[in-house]
């Protein structure tokens, strides 16, 4: 298995940039921009983010972020695509993933870092979508190859085709299990977590973390940033996958990577995620 990052990290992924109602590429810019600046360790884009007019809006906005560092990865998505105002088909088949992955080469004007199927977990053929990927990986195209929304069961199943270097999954604080992390730790499988804060609708976070909420109160510092920076302290081989939609908002949650954590707030995250019935 080869890592797609070369250093732990958090990742700011583009969709709500792209798909928000209002949504608008020179926000999209400055939040990006934003990010780079701030030092962000890769971007997490995919074909499915679309627009109906430009199916390469969400591959060129983050390939323009590359142009601020060079080698900046981003990661993308095959096999998902956007069909209508609000329709998106999943189409895994080898024909659909090599097509993706052709157009995303040429959109983000390298081979791939990291390649996941967008949607393991509705494709009618994983077995062969993921032998696709693999070829894919033997070929140059990609210089790493995973899932995405995949269960245990499903990485399992994706494991006894090929090897796997990452999978990108809901992790939801104090919402969603660790089970898949777990599971993709002991297997070498290095494991992305997108909407750690539970997504744009979900309740405010401190609602789930309410004694690292009175830290971060006490400490002058928001609760976005205090609780990524303890989950990239006690989860070795995660990377949150962010969606913040303002400037501020991304600079502020960038900063958790420089956060010092301590035994403090270790044990607040801990005991508020465990009365939440998902410890880690
Ligand atoms: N693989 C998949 O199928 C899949 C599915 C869904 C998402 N994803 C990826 O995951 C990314 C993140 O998803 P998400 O948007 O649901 O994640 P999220 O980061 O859990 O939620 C985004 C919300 O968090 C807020 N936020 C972020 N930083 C903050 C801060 N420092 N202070 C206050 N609020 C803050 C944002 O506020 P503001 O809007 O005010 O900035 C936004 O409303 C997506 O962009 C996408 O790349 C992947």
């Amino acid at each position: 298995m080869t890592s797609a990052l070369d250093r732990p990290g958090i990742v700011l992924g583009i969709a709500a940039l792209v798909l928000n109602e209002g949504a608008t590429d020179h926000n999209a810019r400055d939040v990006i921009a934003a990010a780079v600046d701030s030092g962000v360790v890769a971007l997490d884009t995919a074909r499915a983010y679309a627009r109906l007019d430009d199916d390469g809006v969400g591959e060129r906005l983050a390939a323009e972020g590359r142009e601020r560092r060079a080698g900046l990865p981003i990661l993308t998505k095959a096999g998902h695509y956007r069909a209508g105002a609000s329709a998106w088909h999943s189409d895994g088949s080898v024909d659909r993933i090599r097509a993706d992955a052709a157009r995303s080469v040429e959109l983000l004007g390298a081979p791939l870092d990291l390649l996941l199927l967008h949607r393991a977990d509705r494709v009618d053929d994983l077995e062969e979508s993921v032998a696709t990927l693999a070829a894919l990986r033997e070929e140059g195209l990609a210089r790493t190859v995973g899932l995405s929304n995949a269960p245990i069961e499903l990485i399992d199943r994706a494991l006894a085709v090929a090897p796997l270097d990452a999978v990108q999954n809901r992790l939801g604080l104090g919402v969603d299990s660790f089970a898949e992390y777990r599971h993709c730790r002991e297997a070498g499988i290095d494991f992305f977590g997108y909407a750690p804060f539970g997504g744009p609708r979900a309740a405010p976070l401190a609602t789930r973390v309410p004694h690292v909420a009175a830290l971060a109160t006490q400490r002058g510092a928001s609760v976005h940033r205090l609780t990524l920076a303890t989950v990239l302290d006690v989860l070795p081989g995660y990377w949150p996958v962010i969606g913040s939609t303002r400037p501020d908002s991304a600079r502020d949650a960038l900063a958790a990577m420089t956060e010092q954590v301590d035994d403090e707030l270790r044990d607040a995250l801990l005991g508020d995620l465990a009365s939440r019935g998902v410890p880690v």
